[in-house]
């Protein structure tokens, strides 16, 4: 059965974890899917892990919603999140609104996440009134990495810690469905998660959050640029692909690779008449 927004407010009431984690391709959601797995994001991380940016703040709506059609033609029954990219929705309500919804026409979207929290909730409040559920996005926002001068933990501050669960308390007001809580201390994730009725689902975040969300090709060891301490990788999947690359290109140059039993036959004198 397909999983949507009650299955995120189910099992915060119920106590039961939520497990979230990104795909930006058929294949990859498919397995994801077939995991259990009960939502998938396509993050607009596609920039750095997909694009090769430095940052996601290329990403545009056509890279977003080009990934997220391919995933939601995996995603059976994991609930498929979409980001919206950089200024794809900080300008206006309007343009929030629109983009949002060619998320969910084009991109065949259940959901969207944006980062901010007052700041963003005109925008959350009127995606929602259109029937679009919102994931916000809080404490190290990627695509404020500018202002924030690089990848920081956030809300250590009695004042920052106090603005984080304001704008937390804000996104819930203004129709929010969940939250992520991206580096944030353990027990400033806790609290949040406490006072919030809608979940909180958390990147370096902590073990109290409602649920938690990896990029998958952080868990799987397939990304090595940049491994946050968050990370825990569960495989090494990237060291299996450059063996498995090896491996090829080695048979291919001793001629080992194909063997017969990968070759088409063919009857000898069809071949005879061609000589
Ligand atoms: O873009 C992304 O993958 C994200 C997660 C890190 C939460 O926003």
């Amino acid at each position: 059965m397909k999983k949507t927004v009650s299955t995120f407010q189910n099992a915060k009431e119920n106590h039961e974890k939520i497990t979230m984690l990104t795909a930006y391709d058929y294949s990859t959601a498919k397995l994801v899917d077939e995991a259990g797995i009960d939502s998938i994001l396509v993050g607009d991380s596609l920039g750095n892990v997909i694009l090769g940016y430095d940052d996601t703040l290329s990403v545009t709506m056509e890279d977003m919603i080009h990934h997220t059609a391919a995933v939601a033609r995996g995603a059976k029954e994991a609930m498929v999140v979409a980001d919206m990219p950089f200024m794809s929705y900080q300008a206006s309500i309007y343009d929030a609104v629109i983009n949002a919804g060619r998320l969910v026409k084009e991109g065949h979207a259940n959901a969207v996440k944006l980062e901010g929290g007052k700041s963003a909730c005109l925008q959350i409040k009127a995606i929602t009134e259109v029937g679009i559920p919102v994931m916000a996005h809080l404490g190290l926002t990627p695509q404020s990495i500018n202002a924030f001068g690089g990848f920081k933990v956030q809300g250590k501050s009695e004042d920052a810690a106090k603005k984080l669960l304001d704008d937390a308390m804000a996104v819930q007001a203004a129709g929010a469905f969940a939250v992520v809580l991206e580096c944030v201390p353990e027990k400033l994730a806790a609290l949040i998660t406490e006072k919030l009725d809608i979940a909180t689902i958390g990147i370096g975040a902590g073990r109290e959050c409602d649920g938690q969300v990896l990029v998958y090709q952080d868990m799987l060891g397939m990304f090595n640029d940049y491994v946050p301490k968050f990370v825990k990788q569960f495989a090494g999947v990237g060291e299996v692909m450059k063996k498995a690359f090896s491996d090829y290109a080695r048979e291919v140059r001793e001629g080992t690779f194909p063997a017969q039993e990968h070759t088409y036959k063919i009857e000898d004198e069809i071949i005879e008449k061609l000589y």
